[in-house]
């Protein structure tokens, strides 16, 4: 899909920011232990969409911060991404063979290694945020909350706990919309947190829209993903095609039928997109994000 402008313009410069980020450090190949070194960098370098640090910056650029106060939350939230997909296709879990368009982290190394990539990411995620010396003590504690409640039990990990319980099992829609909201729903509210906490002066009213639009793209990005699993190939996606159905796992498409998924989603695009009304051009990467989330092909 071609994306609107500014948010063009964002991708372009975040994507390199991150990707700069992440390259500086993860831990170097020519030291020991090489073989996990080696393997954390194929983790979390490899060809992702970086949508979580994204919004990251879109949020801190919507309450008028600079990249910079951003480079290491964007950097922590892609790590507990990235650790989350390495986890979420070991072959007790999803057990996935594709990923980001190559053999997922067993597959091309081993499941021992594949356990240890996913451990040392999220601690690296954490580090990278407590070291950060642009962010006041103060702003960084807010922000670690943040991000460690979205990891956690009452984040991806509860969401990912929800989620392997419930093969062959029918959820209704509140049931499942919790499961949604919590395994990636929780990270991207914290993304947006963390971008709108940059700024330590932003008025209350105005993070808690920033967090409203949040909860709204996160479960709309769930929810576009089982409706990808149906609609895209494998190719597209770069990972497999068709698992929710092969694993019986309860999604929105399985519940309210593909129109019924298609228009939640649009639904839910159309609350974030309204709980942005009172912020001005500032926030139009943001709104910008939004629509790429619902309408994109990968
Ligand atoms: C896939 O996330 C897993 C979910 C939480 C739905 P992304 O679609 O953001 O995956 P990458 O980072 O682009 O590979
Ligand atoms: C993953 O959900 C959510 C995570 C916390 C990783 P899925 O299992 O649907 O993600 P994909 O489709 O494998 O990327
Ligand atoms: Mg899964
Ligand atoms: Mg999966
Ligand atoms: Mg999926």
């Amino acid at each position: 899909m071609t994306l609107e402008p500014a948010l063009a313009e964002l991708f372009s410069i975040t994507k390199k920011r991150v990707e700069n980020t992440l390259e500086g450090i993860l831990p170097a190949v020519a030291s020991e232990p090489s073989r996990l070194h080696t393997a954390m960098r194929y983790a979390a370098l490899g060809d992702g969409k970086r949508v979580r640090p994204l919004l990251v910056y879109a949020a801190s650029q919507a309450v008028y911060s600079d990249y910079a106060s951003s480079d290491s939350a964007a950097a922590a939230v892609e790590l507990i991404h990235a650790y989350s997909l390495v986890h979420d296709d070991l072959p007790a879990m999803d057990d996935d063979d594709l990923r980001r368009g190559r053999a997922t982290v067993h597959k091309a190394f081993d499941e021992g290694t594949a356990v240890l990539v996913g451990d040392a990411l999220q601690t690296l995620a954490f580090d990278v945020l407590i070291n950060d010396e642009h962010i006041a003590d103060c702003t960084k504690l807010e922000m670690l909350k943040w991000l460690s409640r979205a990891s956690g039990v009452a984040g991806m990990v509860g969401g990912q706990a929800l989620d392997i319980q419930s093969v062959d099992v029918e959820l209704d829609l509140e049931h499942l919309e919790h499961m949604h909201n919590l395994k990636t729903g929780a990270l991207i509210e914290a993304s947006v947190a963390l971008g709108a906490l940059s700024n330590p002066k932003l008025d209350s009213d105005d993070f808690d829209k920033l967090i409203t639009y949040a909860k709204c793209i996160g479960l709309a990005f769930q929810v576009k993903d089982d409706l990808l699993d149906i609609e895209a190939s494998s190719e597209t996606l770069g990972k497999t095609q068709g698992k929710d159905a092969a694993a019986n796992k309860p999604t929105y498409p399985a519940l309210l039928g593909l129109e019924g998924a298609r228009n939640k989603a649009n639904v839910l695009l159309e609350q974030a997109l309204e709980a942005l009304e009172n912020f001005g051009d500032s926030a139009d990467p943001l709104r910008d994000l939004a629509k790429y989330i619902v309408q994109r092909d990968h």
